[in-house]
């Protein structure tokens, strides 16, 4: 098999760590640009002296120039500003887009055959231009939201059950922000509902209830617990390792189920945008994308979320983008 090559367009915290795991796994030769001289060159260099004590056979290139990019087979998105204080939701919107369309046209010039993942934020303004500007077939241009945030609900039931994270089955739907859709009644350990077993852990239904009610509500603010806590930054590790899930799924064509923000064709009752949902993910992107029966509430709560999505799209046409 000849060698891939992956593209990881910001060498910020997220792209750093993308590079270590890729290389890591050996899943490919990386390029790593950043708009910003020489940081990237840094990063790589340092990944790549680790290559003897972690035994891994890739190259690492760090660059600012888009042509090295050329040809790559996947190419993940991170590029972006995080918002300053004071800076309004449309400012951040605009200074995001405004790069997501530069790095939307180099990925269409240099590597037009291939798969993208974003994960900039807003997230689902992003995938939504970085399609728009390159052309690609929307199963190609694919978003990570729903990996991390599935992650993090399954770990929030892991350590509430006192189980191991590894039998957990969580999904989270929905948009990439507050209005994110959690879904209780699908939860399990291994095949085991999550709501059952908090009922016979507190043998009361109501205090189950609350439980599952604050993982929920802890589940929609993770991003911001974390930034508050680290005060410089947001997650950086849980999100490489979430869109490293992705690449793997595609760059292997192992078909795995995947919650992805993906473009809806009529699937869920919604069409004409990217929202998050379960999808099976392989050599082409987003292969299919897996309808589950919702109840009137999960509905409710799902259209709402794409409500907060509509919301989004519809300020990047009135920003001009
Ligand atoms: N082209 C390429 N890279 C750019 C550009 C640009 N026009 N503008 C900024 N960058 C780079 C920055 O120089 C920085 O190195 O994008 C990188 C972003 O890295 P960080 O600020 O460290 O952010 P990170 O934690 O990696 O998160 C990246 O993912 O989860 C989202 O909200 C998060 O949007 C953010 C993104």
């Amino acid at each position: 098999m000849p060698r891939r090559k992956i593209a990881l367009i910001g060498g910020g915290q997220i792209g750093g760590v993308l590079t270590q795991l890729i290389a890591l796994e050996e899943l490919g030769d990386v390029v790593l640009y950043d708009i910003v001289e020489d940081l990237p060159q840094g990063k790589g260099l340092d990944i790549a002296e680790a290559s003897r004590v972690d035994q891994f056979d890739v190259t690492v290139k760090g660059t600012n120039n888009y042509q090295d990019i050329g040809g790559a087979d996947l190419v993940i998105v991170t590029a972006g500003l995080p918002r300053k204080p004071g800076m309004s939701r449309d400012d951040l919107l605009i200074t995001n887009a405004k790069i997501m369309q530069t790095v939307a046209e180099n990925i269409k010039k240099y590597a037009p055959n291939s798969i993208v993942i974003v994960i900039s934020n807003p997230l689902d303004a992003m995938v939504t231009l970085c399609q728009k500007v390159t052309g690609f077939a929307h199963n190609k241009v694919i978003g990570q939201a729903g990996v991390l945030d599935s992650s993090r609900f399954a770990t929030f039931i892991a350590w509430e059950l006192g189980v191991s994270v590894k039998d957990i089955n969580a999904l989270v739907l929905g948009g990439h922000g507050d209005t994110m859709v959690p879904l209780v009644r699908y939860a399990n350990v291994n095949g085991i509902p999550v709501m059952e077993l908090l009922e016979r852990k507190y043998k009361d239904a109501a205090k189950a209830k609350e439980v599952m009610d604050a993982m929920v509500q802890r589940t929609k603010m993770a991003g911001g617990e974390v930034v508050k806590l680290l005060k410089t930054g947001s997650a950086f590790y849980s999100p490489a390792a979430s869109a490293i899930a992705m690449a793997k799924a595609v760059l292997n064509d192992e078909k795995r189920v995947l919650p992805t923000c993906a473009y809806l064709n009529g699937e869920f009752g919604i069409n004409g945008y990217y929202v998050g949902v379960p999808a099976v993910l392989g050599a082409n992107g987003v292969e299919r994308v897996i309808e589950i029966s919702l109840n009137e509430e999960e509905k409710n709560m799902l259209n709402n979320s794409v409500e907060a999505v509509k919301v989004l799209v519809a300020d990047m046409d009135r920003l001009g983008f």
